[in-house]
């Protein structure tokens, strides 16, 4: 969608547009929350996960793997287990080696790594397989080593963004222990595996369920935390908006008014000296008058929309053409043009700022043309039909220029100029950028 405009001159630049009450913003979109349940779920899984992979726990649980493993070695629990040492030790020594390697992996990456999320998932698998083979090689599914499956289903209430990865997984173990006893025809022992099979999912379901409706909660009390803190700073910045305008605004403009009038009263006694310093005062304050409205710009635009960017830009550089040259401005919204953040709005309206306000000062253009583009990215582009930049400009700039490429850089863009029947300037900004 085009949207052009050939400004209109305006009668006095020096106005300054009143400040504008935000209007209230909506309730927390569901968006909003889903971000924060996302964010609160990882720090919920991190912190969990922090405690079972300290030297301790980790010592712990391969104590226990052992302490299962050599259990056969006496007699009485030998006749209870069904097994033998043969048996348990390569399981509990294949569950105990996954067990460290989970933890080695947590402290190399962090409970984010690619490489411990990819530890967790074996050290899963590993404890469910050597659960399912030990509970077989008992002869019944009335078996201690139902253990091997407690911590994995206790585990749900930690984790509960993988609740299908765990209940496929237990699913799939139980299966594969009931076809083994059905094969052996011991139906009975399937019924247990059964009974447990469903038992346990039923356990996985709701360990996670309850761990993520208490997450959301949480996550709901970030979420208007934050639209709250965002209203404050919001109303703080019209409060300061409105009073530069009407306090400190208003004065400057009656001080202008009547150094405009000493000019003529000045210039009308033929004084020479006097008129050139009341000139110079003329001058300053409409300079202060100009840097105050750009404040009160700014603090507008960093509470708006981008629509109400585009419609202040116009008028903005409107004041900034009149009187001396012709502006162009043309908005270009992609359909599926995305958000931009406040930092990308309040860079683009400085850097608009600074370009036009260069080809109205050196360019001794006829015409200056402002284009900005919103899609996956904002392009800003200014181009007059001035007399170009003189070379070296750029490299020598520690203003106006060298402002533009530091901005474009601090959102991760690019600024970049060529000299053509005038100066064309052309700055693309990614959205979602590091700001
Ligand atoms: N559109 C333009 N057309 C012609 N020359 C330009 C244009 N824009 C910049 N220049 C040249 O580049 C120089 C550096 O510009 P820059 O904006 O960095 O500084 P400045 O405008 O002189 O001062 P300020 O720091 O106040 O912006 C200018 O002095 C001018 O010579
Ligand atoms: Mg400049």
């Amino acid at each position: 969608m085009d949207r052009a405009l050939a400004v209109p001159t305006s009668n006095d630049p020096h106005a300054i547009p009143p400040a504008k009450i935000s209007s209230p913003a909506g309730a927390v979109s569901p968006a909003e929350i889903d971000v924060e349940l996302d964010r609160a779920m990882t720090e919920h899984y991190v912190e969990g996960r922090r405690g079972m992979r300290s030297l301790t726990s980790t010592a712990l649980l391969v104590a226990l793997a052992a302490g299962v493993a050599l259990l056969p070695a006496w007699l009485p629990a030998r006749r209870m287990l069904g097994v033998g040492l043969e048996t348990t030790l390569p399981f509990a020594a294949i569950s105990a080696l996954s067990i460290v390697h989970a933890a080695i992996a947590f402290g190399r990456v962090g409970g984010r790594g690619r490489w411990y999320r990819v530890a967790e998932h074996v050290e899963s698998v590993c404890s469910v397989s050597c659960g399912v083979a030990l509970i077989y090689f008992s002869g019944s599914a009335s078996s201690v080593f139902w253990l091997y499956f407690l911590l994995f289903v206790a585990d749900s209430w930690n984790n509960p963004r993988d609740v299908r990865i765990q209940m496929t997984l237990f699913g799939v173990a139980t299966s594969v222990l009931a076809v083994a006893f059905a094969v052996r025809g011991a139906f009975t022992d399937v019924a247990v595996v059964a009974s447990v099979g469903v038992l346990g999912a039923v356990c996985i379901y709701a360990f996670a369920a309850s761990a993520r409706h208490r997450l959301r909660g949480e996550a709901e009390r970030r979420a208007l935390r934050a639209r709250l803190e965002g209203l404050l700073v919001e109303r703080e910045r019209d409060r300061i908006a409105r009073d530069l305008h009407d306090g400190v605004a208003a004065d400057l403009s009656t001080l202008l008014w009547r150094a405009r009038e000493l000019k003529e009263a000045v210039a009308a006694a033929g004084n020479g000296e006097a008129t050139s310093i009341v000139d110079d005062l003329v001058s300053d304050v409409r300079s202060s008058l100009d840097e105050l409205r750009a404040t009160v710009f700014a603090l507008r635009v960093a509470g708006g929309t981008w629509d109400e960017l585009c419609s202040e830009l116009r008028t903005r550089v409107t004041r900034l053409c009149a009187g001396s040259l012709r502006c162009e401005i043309v908005f270009h919204d992609d359909e599926a043009a995305a958000d931009v953040p406040v930092d990308v709005r309040i860079h683009v309206l400085r850097i608009v700022q600074e370009g036009v306000r260069n080809a109205v000062r050196h360019a001794r253009a006829k015409v200056v043309r402002v284009e900005l583009e919103r899609g996956a990215r904002v392009v800003v582009r200014i181009s007059d039909d001035g007399e170009g930049m003189p070379d070296g400009a750029l490299e020598a700039s520690r203003g106006g220029l060298s402002n533009i490429v530091k901005r474009a850089h601090l959102l991760g863009g690019e600024a970049s100029w060529s000299s053509d029947g005038g100066t064309h300037l052309v700055v693309t900004l990614p959205l979602g950028a590091p700001g």
